[in-house]
């Protein structure tokens, strides 16, 4: 019989817990054994909850107990979560999460700590929520050299993107539509700011090229200052505008960026809309692959936390071919400036530009063109030469 945990008891816990009861039976068929929740860790009590008498405050109960192989680590925030995770880690037990602040930020340690002890540490659930995606790159694209990683990794601002887009509405009101309908929180900097997708970029990153890059430290740029008149002239010459994570390698050091985007029908991101997330991987033998679904939410969310424990409970020891997360040395790391993209640039008057120009239109008085690619070394001269002329830029994702 396989013992579990689960710290924090808030939407992923509790949907854990949830997904765990409702499909016990094909679970417990599929691992060939029996599995029980023991303990709930939170500060909070619920009496209402079917589990509230699985609630306990004191985290020392679960890391002293032997019974339990399995924890499952949905707090949220990196402290106490990392620390929590570590002292499991050590006693000899097994840890999931959907915590991707912590794999971001912890992973190179928690994961060397894993291997020290023999046991495993997986977090399929900390990027795409509920898709499969990071045992896809792990296991099926083995075979594969992977050329670029990118997507649509952050719901509460596609949600945003796509009701902008949709009626027309700016930015604050659409804000403020999510946090009404419980898709972005109080606070939403992390995920509007871009902070939340860096965080699941360099994730994939590190699968992806084998160096985990500091989540605090690639350029990324939230969605704050996309304005209607931007979704208007985008919508106007074939766009839609994503906020998009990206990261490639360029002359054999790793780039990872986070940026809004516009980008083209053409493109399978530009139909991704509302809290859907898409996940796109350019391989050298399979080619162009795309994983698309719920990347947020109880359930899909915690659909993944319980098939990472679904596949410890059939294989508790520690996987040799998982890769061991390596932190990325400075010259490892590409600088921004290296990287080239089209821009969409709207200028309050039309203006030669000293580059291709590759379709243009007027909307609402504005000029508005796509260029073809320009360096970011380059794109600071437009910048200061263009001045007030120049409206908006904005990077295009092809
Ligand atoms: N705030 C995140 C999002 C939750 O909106 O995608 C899932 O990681």
């Amino acid at each position: 019989m396989a013992k579990i945990a689960i710290l924090g008891f808030g939407v992923v816990g509790s949907g854990a817990a949830e997904v765990l009861t409702h499909n016990l039976e094909l679970i417990e068929k599929r691992i060939g054994q029996e599995l029980t929740i023991k303990y709930i860790l939170d500060l909070r009590d619920f009496p209402d909850s079917p589990f509230g008498h699985l609630v306990i405050h004191d985290f020392n109960t679960i890391v002293e107990d032997p019974e339990v192989s399995i924890v499952a680590e949905m707090m949220g925030g990196s402290h106490p979560a990392f620390e929590f995770s570590m002292a499991c880690l050590k006693a000899g037990k097994s840890v999931v999460t959907s915590n991707k602040e912590v794999v971001a930020n912890f992973g190179t340690e928690l994961l060397k700590t894993a291997k020290q002890m023999g046991v495993r540490y997986l977090f399929e659930a900390s990027v795409g929520g509920g898709i499969p995606v990071i045992r896809p790159i792990v296991n099926d694209l083995a075979a594969n050299s992977i050329r670029s990683v990118s997507g649509i990794l952050n719901g509460t601002t596609n949600y945003i993107l796509t009701q902008m887009e949709a009626s027309g509405a700016d930015f604050v009101d659409a804000l403020k539509d999510a946090q009404k309908k419980g898709y972005a929180e109080a606070d939403p900097t992390a995920d509007v700011e871009g902070i939340d997708a860096a965080r699941k970029i360099v994730i994939l990153a590190a699968l992806a090229f084998g160096k985990l890059l500091d989540p605090n430290k690639i350029y990324a740029e939230g969605i704050t200052k996309i304005s209607r008149s931007d979704m208007k002239i985008a919508r106007t010459l074939g766009y839609t505008v994503k906020l998009i994570a990206h990261s490639e390698k360029i002359d054999g050091k790793i780039l990872a960026m986070v940026t809004p985007r516009l980008v083209p029908a053409s493109n399978p991101l530009h139909s991704v809309s509302d809290v859907f997330n898409g996940v796109m991987l350019d391989t050298d033998m399979l080619g162009q692959a795309m994983f698309y679904g719920r990347g947020a939410g109880k359930l899909p969310t915690a659909s993944a936390v319980v098939a990472d424990i679904i596949d410890i409970a059939k294989s508790p020891e520690y996987d040799k071919s998982f890769p061991c997360l390596v932190t990325a040395e400075e010259d490892e790391i590409a600088s921004l400036s290296e990287y080239s993209c089209p821009w969409l640039f709207v200028l309050d008057e039309k203006t030669d530009l000293p580059v291709t120009i590759k379709k243009s239109a007027v909307v609402d008085g504005k000029y508005a063109v796509i260029t073809e690619n320009i360096l970011e070394t380059e794109m600071q001269a437009f910048r200061a030469t263009l001045g007030e002329n120049l409206i908006s830029a904005i990077r295009i994702f092809e």
